[in-house]
């Protein structure tokens, strides 16, 4: 090579032949969004993640940096950078998964169907690159609203002629991730002992929990299921509120983003039983897409199941969330048919 540029790329190639060769499991995975408040340590993590052998990193600002930074860090996977629209194929091209927090955060008194304006633009053109260089791809959407914004890609996918309702997954993880947590405050359990289902959307009172199929098999008081039902429904409002302005939650999402990814990774690799709530494609309702828990396989989204039985709080809950839910889906499906 003749400059440091070719030198580091020809390294790059030779670091991914040779964990080719060696027959490790290596996906390539692309970050749309990775210079942002969660594309930024979603980066880092991915970048630690064993399943991880090549990571493009793509944002319209300050990639090249984030690029710099994150691909001195001692570990297995290759890093790329890709600035801006005319990069977007290059960062696609051969993509296995694809995340995607690009877009505008919320602001205190903001609803997340307040970003549509913005964020479905973003994700439609995002979406319309992934049909034309890696329309294979399991897609991990991020981006809110996210009961809008998954029927916005499905559209994009259609009209292209490339979807697959099992490769499209809207990330709801942090829900869950929120729920365990207060889940096992309440109950002085840790909180990685503890699984909450969560299904429905990923807003408000589209958001869920279902604290009657909580593992441990657990019994709650009316009081302390007003109580999580209400703060899992507004976990997003309280980072919103303490942030002052700064934006939502960036660390708990990359954290989630991440363990939501590599469940997906693990499925793509064949492990059996890889069980995660997502928002999804589904007849689980009447409701074209719903959230609720799914088994990752080699196709995606392969198992999508069933709610179980749901207690009367529960059920009128649902009755609220599909409410709501099928305004939004209507929302982002119109957005790209009309
Ligand atoms: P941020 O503003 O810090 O970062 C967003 C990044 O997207 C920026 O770097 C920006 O340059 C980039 N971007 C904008 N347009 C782009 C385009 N066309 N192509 C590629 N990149 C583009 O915001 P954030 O805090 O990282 O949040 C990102 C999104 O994730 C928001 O919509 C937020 O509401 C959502 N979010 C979702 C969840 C969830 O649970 N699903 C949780 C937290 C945040
Ligand atoms: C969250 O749940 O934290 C995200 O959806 C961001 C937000 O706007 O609340």
């Amino acid at each position: 090579p003749s400059n440091s540029q070719d030198m580091e790329d020809s390294c790059g190639v030779r670091r991914a032949n040779c964990r080719a060769k060696g027959g490790a499991p290596g996906f390539k995975v692309a970050i749309l969004g990775a210079a942002g408040g969660i594309g930024q340590p979603l980066a880092m993590l991915m970048k630690i993640n064993p399943l991880v052998s090549v990571l493009h990193l793509y944002d319209v600002v300050n990639s090249p940096g984030v690029t710099a930074d994150i691909s001195h860090m001692d570990t297995g996977a290759v890093v790329r950078g890709f600035l801006g629209q005319a990069q977007l194929e290059s960062a696609l091209t051969g993509m296995d998964l694809v995340i995607i927090p690009a877009g505008v955060p919320r602001k205190p008194g903001m609803t997340r169907d307040d970003l549509f304006n913005i964020n479905a633009g973003i994700v439609k053109t995002l979406c319309e690159g992934i049909a034309k260089s890696c329309p294979r791809a399991v897609v991990n959407l991020i981006s809110n609203p996210v009961n809008s914004t998954v029927p916005i890609a499905a559209e994009v996918f259609k009209k292209a002629g490339t979807y697959d309702p099992k490769r499209l997954l809207g990330v709801t993880m942090l829900d869950v991730v929120r729920a365990n947590t207060f889940v096992a405050e309440v109950l002085g359990l840790d909180p990685r002992d503890v699984d909450v289902p969560v299904v429905g959307g990923h807003a408000g009172v589209t958001i869920l929990p279902l604290l009657s199929q909580v593992k441990p098999p657990s019994s709650f008081t009316q009081e302390e299921v007003e109580y999580l039902t209400n703060r899992i429904q507004n976990g997003g409002t309280e980072v919103v509120e303490a942030k002052a302005g700064a934006g939502s939650a960036t660390l708990s999402m990359a954290y989630a983003a991440v363990k939501f990814a590599d469940a997906c990774l693990r499925g793509l690799r064949g492990d059996a039983a890889v069980v995660e709530c997502a928002f999804v494609s589904s007849q689980v309702t009447e409701l074209p897409f719903f959230a609720s828990k799914v088994r990752l396989g080699r196709n995606g989204a392969e198992e999508v199941f069933q709610l179980g039985p749901l207690n009367e709080y529960e059920r009128v809950g649902l009755e609220k969330a599909k409410k709501e839910l099928a305004a939004s889906i209507q929302k982002g499906v119109s957005f790209i048919r009309k």
